[in-house]
């Protein structure tokens, strides 16, 4: 079966498609189908993921798949949240961001910067799916006073992973890979997609 993953970036496409790898579909990244971009008008990371899902069906009349994912920091009440990407403004880097995120938290002791990236998968038959496959995936840690390592992207220098004792982009970017709240969530929708056709409820 043929799958649009509402996303242009790369790096994601290859982790999803190795990802979905036993469940033998064929993972198209929708920027080789068309070129707009859905506007993610939703308040929570599932409802922008289920708006990029909704919008590829409906552009491509194919079943898809979406992932919203983002910071939230318990100090700043999860901010910056769905608006993790652009947290420094409308032409925000990912050093700006944590520029940004630094300065925000300058005043909060070390025992209360806990935080967590979160990420929603959906997966979309059709564009009237009224049964939507959700996964989420979450992914603790604490955020530095600096930035550390050399790996990974966005907020990767700052956050700090207890369970193994450096920040994620202190991690071989393998160990991420298994780890992070995009493998948990992705993870998870294989598991649930794979129930769906145990039951013959996904004939694909
Ligand atoms: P998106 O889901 O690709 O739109 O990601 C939104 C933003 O969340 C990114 O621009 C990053 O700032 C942040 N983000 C999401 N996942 C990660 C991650 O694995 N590491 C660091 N930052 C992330």
């Amino acid at each position: 079966m043929k799958v649009v993953f509402a996303s242009g970036n790369t790096g994601k496409v290859r982790e999803v498609s190795q990802m979905l790898a036993p469940l033998h579909w064929q993972v198209v990244p929708q920027s080789q189908l068309f070129d707009e971009a859905a506007a993610e008008t939703g308040l929570t990371f599932v409802e922008n993921a289920l708006i990029k899902a909704r919008f590829a069906c409906a552009k491509t009349g194919l079943p898809a798949i979406a992932d919203d994912s983002g910071l939230e920091v318990a100090a700043l009440g999860g901010a910056p949240g769905i608006h993790s990407a652009r947290f420094a403004g409308a032409d925000a880097t990912d050093s700006s961001n944590i520029d940004r995120l630094l300065a925000a938290l300058q005043a909060v002791p070390p025992d209360q910067r806990q935080a967590s990236f979160y990420c929603a998968m959906v997966f979309l038959r059709h564009a009237e799916d009224p049964t939507p496959v959700i996964a989420l995936g979450r992914w603790n840690g604490e955020i530095l006073q600096a930035r550390r390592g050399e790996h990974g992207f966005g907020y990767d220098p700052i956050f700090y992973v207890p369970s193994e004792g450096c920040t994620a982009a202190e991690l071989p970017p393998e160990r991420k890979y298994q780890l992070s709240h995009r493998a948990q969530a992705l993870r998870s929708l294989v598991t649930q997609i794979q129930d769906l056709q145990q039951q013959g409820l996904l004939r694909h």
